[in-house]
């Protein structure tokens, strides 16, 4: 038989802090391509963000204070990081006629699904995490909500029936403890509510940040999508290169501005710029004035949406509540199943 029901794509991103060419390129543009592939459902984590919420809003606070500025509010920290998030997706293409766009906390259902999921897992699962692992390891305070983390992005994922899960590589342990999550509830109460959910991860490698690291908040290195003018050449010209003079032949393929050139550039571009690396006589102060015109080129048209978009506040609410309006009779539907195969209701 044909099944002509649309796939249901699902995907969250926390909001946690100015978003990156890391971000755009591992995540946000395969949500944006996917729209028309699918029933396509993307929110803003929230309640996720507030495991590292404290932490993040302490370090920004700090470098405020270095730099003489005041901080904000933990509370002002996460709302205005949502808005951004919000106004960022809907600049990049998001289209609110194709994709349902929301804010998790709109849709508390998925908390009393978390809670259920969380009484058929075990313990073990979640100590094996290895995000947890790694932000523990990085000095954030080990909460219970942290280590459940993966619970609630289950629930997230779960809760729409949801068949596609576009995400990063770092993403795939959760996807499995999801299907492991699944298959718990189903075994449980011996009905098929949930379909295993598979992720789809874009063929684009780990994008680089101005010091050679994977590109990360946590480390310091991005380059903002929305950065523009004397902010965003500060941060190309301090990619990080090598000392070999100008006159040196260089090679393009172990050089950070050459690697984030390639993300934006036509072959025939990158072929140009490798050449006249390779042949010597050109600074790598050329080569960024390059990487520089080819982020403006592809996001200049990008910053003007969000300018409009940032002058409509009661817009991009009313996108963000028909969202959630949207996502909210999906949830509501599955609980419905959830309590009476679980027998909370009749
Ligand atoms: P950060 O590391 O800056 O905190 P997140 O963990 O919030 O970023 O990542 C959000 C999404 O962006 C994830 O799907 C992640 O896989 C993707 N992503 C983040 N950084 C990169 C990168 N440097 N290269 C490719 N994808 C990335
Ligand atoms: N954990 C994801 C991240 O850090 C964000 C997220 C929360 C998510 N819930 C989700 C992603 C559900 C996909 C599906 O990037």
């Amino acid at each position: 038989m044909n099944d002509k029901k649309p796939r249901r794509i699902l995907s969250g991103v926390q909001p946690s802090g100015k978003l990156h060419l890391g971000n755009y390129f591992g995540a946000i543009r395969q949500h944006i391509a996917l729209q028309d592939e699918g029933d396509c459902f993307y929110f803003i984590a929230d309640y996720h963000a507030l495991t590292t919420l404290r932490d993040a809003a302490e370090r920004e606070a700090e470098e405020a204070k270095r730099n003489g500025r005041a901080a904000r509010s933990v509370a002002d920290f996460l709302r205005e990081n949502v808005w951004d998030v919000a106004i960022d997706y809907l600049a990049l293409g998001l289209d609110p006629a194709k994709a349902a766009f929301f804010r998790q906390s709109d849709v508390p259902e998925v908390t009393e699904l978390a809670w259920i999921l969380s009484t058929v897992t075990g313990l073990g699962l979640l100590e094996r995490a290895h995000s947890y692992k790694d932000k523990t390891a990085r000095g954030i305070q080990a909460s219970v909500g942290l280590l459940t983390y993966p619970v609630l992005m289950a629930a997230d994922i779960l809760i729409y029936r949801s068949n596609l899960v576009p995400v990063g590589k770092d993403q795939v342990q959760h996807l499995e403890m999801t299907r492991d999550m699944a298959g718990y509830f189903n075994t449980a109460f011996g009905k098929e509510i949930f379909p295993p959910p598979m992720e789809r991860l874009d063929n684009v490698p780990v994008v680089p940040g101005t010091d050679g690291q994977k590109m990360s908040k946590s480390y310091g290195n991005t380059i903002e999508i929305f950065a523009e003018g004397k902010a965003l050449k500060k941060a190309v010209m301090g990619v990080v290169t090598d000392s070999a003079p100008m006159e040196a032949p260089k090679n393009p393929d172990t050089c950070n501005v050459f690697n984030l050139f390639k993300l934006f550039a036509t072959e025939q571009e990158q072929a140009a710029l490798a050449e006249r690396y390779r042949a010597g006589g050109m600074g790598y102060g050329e080569a960024k004035t390059q990487l520089l015109n080819q982020i403006d080129a592809y996001f200049g048209p990008f910053r003007e949406k969000r300018k409009q978009l940032a002058a409509d506040p009661a817009g991009v609410e009313a996108v963000l509540q028909a969202g959630a309006a949207k996502a909210r009779a999906e949830a509501q539907k599955t609980m419905e199943l959830v309590r009476k195969a679980t027998g909370l209701r009749k």
